[in-house]
């Protein structure tokens, strides 16, 4: 693999997405080969996976959204971020590997040895070279999406507060790779620190 895969990750309204976007606009101007994808909606098949949640009367339990998420990821991965790897490529990825420790660990309670394991299956053992952690009150993110409310969206704020100290645990454990962003700022200002943090990183990779 002569890729490299930076992901992006945070509770709701953390401001990731558009962070992903600029960033991406900036690194393509400096010349370099991006590709942008996201999960679980990265493939059809994971586009089909986030719109299960949003049937009516489809409740998946806990383990079964861990599956769900595990078959958008594997899919993902071997459609995808593997042969984008494989060909040198600068892969960003709104949410990954993380996001599922975070939301159905912690959030949940799901076994997160288990989830580990899953994750390294569904991926080969492609971990991300780097993650920006956008870390915000959830309470500041709802704030800032207002009305817009999806399956986990509506979830109860402590929910989501678990997510976030999820994130945080995640962050404590390997500092090296995760990288933590304080998204209460402007989104200029948090613009910059995320590319410094990327040109920091691709300039030693
Ligand atoms: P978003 O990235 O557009 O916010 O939407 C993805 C939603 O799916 C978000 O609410 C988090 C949730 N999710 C999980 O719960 N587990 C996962 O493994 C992934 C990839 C996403």
């Amino acid at each position: 693999m002569t890729g490299v895969l930076i992901t992006f990750e945070g509770v709701e309204g953390s401001g990731k997405t558009t962070q992903l976007l600029r960033l991406e606009r900036y690194l393509k101007r400096t010349g370099r080969k991006v590709e942008r994808t996201r999960e679980p909606d990265g493939t059809r098949l994971g586009l089909a996976v986030r719109r299960v949640f949003e049937r009516p009367g489809v409740r998946p339990e806990p383990l079964a959204e861990v599956f769900l998420f595990m078959a958008a990821r594997r899919q993902h991965v071997a459609e995808k971020i593997r042969p984008w790897l494989g060909r040198g490529r600068l892969v960003l990825s709104d949410r990954f590997t993380d996001a599922t420790l975070a939301y159905q660990g912690h959030g949940r309670g799901v076994d997160l040895g288990l989830i580990r394991e899953l994750n390294v299956r569904a991926t080969e053992g492609i971990a991300p070279d780097l993650t920006l952690l956008f870390d915000l009150d959830p309470a500041e993110g709802f704030r800032r999406i207002g009305r817009r409310r999806d399956h986990f969206e509506r979830e109860r704020i402590e929910f989501h507060r678990r997510v976030r100290r999820g994130y945080l645990e995640i962050w404590r454990a390997e500092p090296k790779r995760v990288r933590l962003v304080h998204a209460g700022r402007s989104p200029a200002l948090v613009a910059d620190e995320v590319r410094s943090i990327v040109e920091e990183f691709l300039g030693g990779a």
